[in-house]
């Protein structure tokens, strides 16, 4: 590790730890006080004692994955979302006789990447650790660390989940809303879960990062509701042109025509000259909801509150059907149950 490294991630902990204390604040005073109990059983630092380096060990396998595929830092930071309508690391397991897994569920299948980094995670943590690092905490802090890494804001990820003994295909399709779906569809799935409608807008942010294939976009190519950018549009037909039949091709387009990879606002600029990739991100200002329009407006004017919004969404969506207690177990490798 050179000098600049080092300086680097020395300024990642200052804006980590910075940004957890203003974040503890707001979102509870009683109950986030000297790292006690935050969220349903989640702890500031549950593996203080048992695994001190488990951050540590999770950054630079995160730090190695990006630096060698940077669109990894979306994947990362999605697979977390996946998990989440129960952050258990059930979206992990692959199929057995038992059950069918989550991996092919329709938000999933052949969408879904990074698999392999967590597994390297995870063998690392098994060896400096053995049986103590959760799969889903994992996820969590590696969403968190994905943000950082694409120069988004930092915070302290709640920690002390277990993992599912067990996964449904079901409950992904039901669970996880499409690219087609109306505002009032989104609002309703993330309602379903504990999740206002100001932190479905603050969370869509994430399409400030990573790629989409056409064929999660492809509605939009029609332009039956005239609220796409026609140059936008243009370029979006010819590159979808040659493969606009099959549901699995891999061409793919930028969620955020602008900034990529950078983790900033301007997704949401992006929606006000009409050039939000996917349905969905667009109906959050043309789906004729008023206060998820606002609420776009509001981020446009105002990175940091975007920020802010975020990351208690992050927290508050990293905290659904956790396992804690003796629920569950810590899954030695992520991909099967003990
Ligand atoms: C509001 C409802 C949401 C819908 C309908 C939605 C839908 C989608 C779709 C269709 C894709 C492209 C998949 C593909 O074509 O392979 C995608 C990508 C992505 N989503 Fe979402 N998403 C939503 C919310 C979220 C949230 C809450 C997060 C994270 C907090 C997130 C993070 C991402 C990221 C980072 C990518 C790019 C992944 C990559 O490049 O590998 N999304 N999303
Ligand atoms: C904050 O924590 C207290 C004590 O655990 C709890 O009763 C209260 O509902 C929490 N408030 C919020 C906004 O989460
Ligand atoms: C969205 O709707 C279009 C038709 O307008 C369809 O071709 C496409 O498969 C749908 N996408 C998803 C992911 O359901």
């Amino acid at each position: 590790m050179n000098v600049l490294n080092v300086l680097v991630l020395e300024l990642l902990i200052l804006v980590v730890a910075n940004h957890a204390s203003r974040v503890s604040k707001s979102l509870n005073e009683t109950c986030l006080e000297d790292g006690i109990v935050v969220g349903p059983g989640l702890l500031k630092d549950a593996y203080k004692d048992r695994c001190p380096d488990a951050e540590d060990i999770i950054f630079s396998g995160v730090e190695n994955a990006v630096i060698n595929d940077p669109r990894m830092a979306a994947s990362l930071l999605r697979l977390h979302f996946h998990d989440c309508f129960g952050c258990d690391a059930s979206v992990l397991l692959d199929d057995t006789n038992n059950f069918v897994g989550e991996k092919t569920a329709a938000p999933n299948l052949n969408s879904l990447r990074g698999f392999d980094v967590i597994d390297s995670i995870k063998s690392e943590l098994e060896s400096a650790c053995p049986g103590v690092v959760s799969c889903a905490d994992i996820l969590a802090v590696a969403a968190r660390d994905s943000v950082l890494m694409s120069n988004g804001p930092g915070w302290e990820v709640q920690t002390g989940r277990r993992d599912s003994l067990s996964a449904s295909k079901a409950a992904a399709n039901n669970n996880i809303p499409g690219p087609n779906s109306t505002a009032q569809t989104l609002v309703n799935a993330f309602q379903n879960v504990g999740l206002s409608l100001s932190d479905l807008v603050a969370l869509s942010g994430a399409h400030t990062l990573g790629r989409a294939r056409c064929s999660s976009f492809n509605s939009r190519l029609q332009n039956s509701k005239g609220d796409i950018n026609l140059d936008f549009l243009q370029s979006l037909q010819q590159l979808c042109s040659v493969t606009s039949t099959n549901s699995n091709s891999n061409i793919l387009a930028d969620l955020d025509l602008v900034t990529p990879a950078t983790f900033d606002n301007q997704y949401y600029v992006n929606l006000l000259s009409g050039e939000g990739l996917l349905p969905s991100d667009q109906a959050l200002i043309g789906g004729g909801n008023d206060q998820t329009a606002e609420i776009v407006r509001s981020y446009v004017e105002d990175e940091g509150a975007f920020f802010q919004d975020f990351i208690r969404a992050m927290l508050k969506m990293g905290s659904i059907g956790v396992l804690t207690g003796n629920d569950g177990e810590i899954r030695r490798n992520c991909r099967v149950v003990n």
